[in-house]
């Protein structure tokens, strides 16, 4: 067999900070394209809810791992939308709040969590053509990549769209959303296990100023520039 020979179906991998925009064009772009959708942060979200479900103090190494092997997440697609599931549960809502936000952010900064979420990343894309949402897709999870985009915008726009995401939760305004994402951001591209960077053969798309359209066109474009082609 060729060296060159296909190993895996068509990846596009797109990263970027909370609120730029990736996950609504994810969504879109794999319903326009026909690909799988993988959303990693979800995975993360469902680590941390499930370390607040057990009650888990992060420092104890023992239980961490034994919640590790525990963990079983899947996703169903509803309609445009994926249910996650985590431990026979329907969290979809539950990993969307504030403290959730939080753990997840404190649970994908530990090593081991990394690790174990891996191979379950890998391997969600290997079964079909697939777009994956994350930090660090086009940096570790996937860096033979068909497509690997960098998804930015400033911050207080993305604040703006992660305040009508939580838009009902109380007690929330644009000022602690600014400030919450600046910590997080700070954290998520500050931690030593697989920082949020942007790779080197990525395409930058400051989503600033641009509708959701004008995003997936992009997206669609260079995805036909290197050759995806659906049906
Ligand atoms: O994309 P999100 O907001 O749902 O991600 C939740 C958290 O998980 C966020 O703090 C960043 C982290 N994350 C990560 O470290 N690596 C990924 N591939 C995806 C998310």
């Amino acid at each position: 067999m060729s060296a060159d020979h296909r190993k895996q179906p068509f990846i596009i991998t797109l990263d970027g900070p909370s609120g730029s925009g990736k996950s609504t064009a994810c969504r879109r772009v794999a319903a326009r394209l026909g690909l799988g959708y993988i959303d990693t942060g979800a995975m993360y979200r469902c680590v941390g809810w499930a370390v607040r479900e057990a009650g888990l103090n992060l420092d104890d190494e023992k239980g961490l791992e034994k919640l590790l092997a525990d963990l079983k997440i899947s996703f169903r697609p509803a309609g445009t939308e994926n249910r996650v599931f985590c431990n026979g549960q329907d969290v979809t809502r539950a990993i969307r709040t504030p403290e959730i936000d939080r753990l997840a952010s404190a649970v994908s900064a530990i090593g081991r969590v990394r690790r174990a979420l891996l191979p379950l990343q890998r391997a969600a894309g290997r079964s079909r053509p697939a777009i994956i949402d994350g930090r660090d897709a086009g940096t570790v999870i996937f860096p033979d990549a068909d497509l690997k985009i960098y998804l930015d915008a400033d911050l207080e726009t993305r604040a703006r769209r992660r305040l009508k995401d939580q838009a009902g939760e109380k007690g929330i305004d644009l000022e602690k959303v600014i400030s919450a994402i600046r910590e997080r951001d700070r954290a998520d591209s500050s931690r030593a296990n697989a920082p949020l960077k942007m790779a080197d053969d990525a395409i930058l798309i400051d989503t600033t100023r641009m509708s959701l359209d004008e995003v997936c066109e992009e997206v669609a474009r260079l995805a036909r520039d290197r050759g995806f082609t659906n049906g």
